[in-house]
């Protein structure tokens, strides 16, 4: 299997469990005060579903799909629209990470290396559109 086959075999036994999204954000807002304020109006039922979608993004933009939706995600998220500073997708990663230690049963130090690198290039696309 390929690194984005594997990456993608991951999300699919993790996110079909609704927890792994309310751990995601639970964790995620756990590293930082700065994130949490940035979700203290969001409707966190919808976000959930807006994040299962945003990584398939991620993992479907490495499986060879164009980068016509992870555009989208960098003008979004861009200094412009919501300003999320570059700095706090490592964060992002991070908690996604822990996220997936927790759901997918067959996690492991080699399957996070894996989905590191997977990943990699397309955050980098969103974080290189901050200043647009
Ligand atoms: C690659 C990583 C990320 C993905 C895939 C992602 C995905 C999304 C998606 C799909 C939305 C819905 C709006 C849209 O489509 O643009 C969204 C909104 C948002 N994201 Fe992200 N995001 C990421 C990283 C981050 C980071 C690092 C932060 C901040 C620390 C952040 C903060 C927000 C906020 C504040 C909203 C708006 C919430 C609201 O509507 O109130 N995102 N994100």
């Amino acid at each position: 299997m390929t690194n984005s086959e594997l990456v993608f075999q991951s999300y699919g036994r993790a996110c079909h469990k609704p927890a792994f999204f309310e751990d995601f954000y639970t964790i995620f807002m756990g590293k930082s005060d700065d994130v949490r304020s940035m979700f203290k109006d969001t409707n966190m039922e919808t976000q959930r579903g807006l994040l299962r979608s945003g990584i398939l993004c991620l993992v479907m933009h490495a499986r060879g799909m164009p980068d016509t939706k992870i555009r989208a995600l960098g003008d979004s998220h861009s200094k412009a629209n919501m300003d999320i500073k570059p700095e706090y997708y490592s964060v992002w990663v991070e908690a996604l990470m822990e996220t997936l230690y927790r759901h997918d049963t067959e996690f492991s130090f080699e399957l996070e290396a894996t989905w590191r690198e997977v990943i990699r290039p397309s955050i980098e696309i969103i974080q290189n559109m901050y200043e647009q």
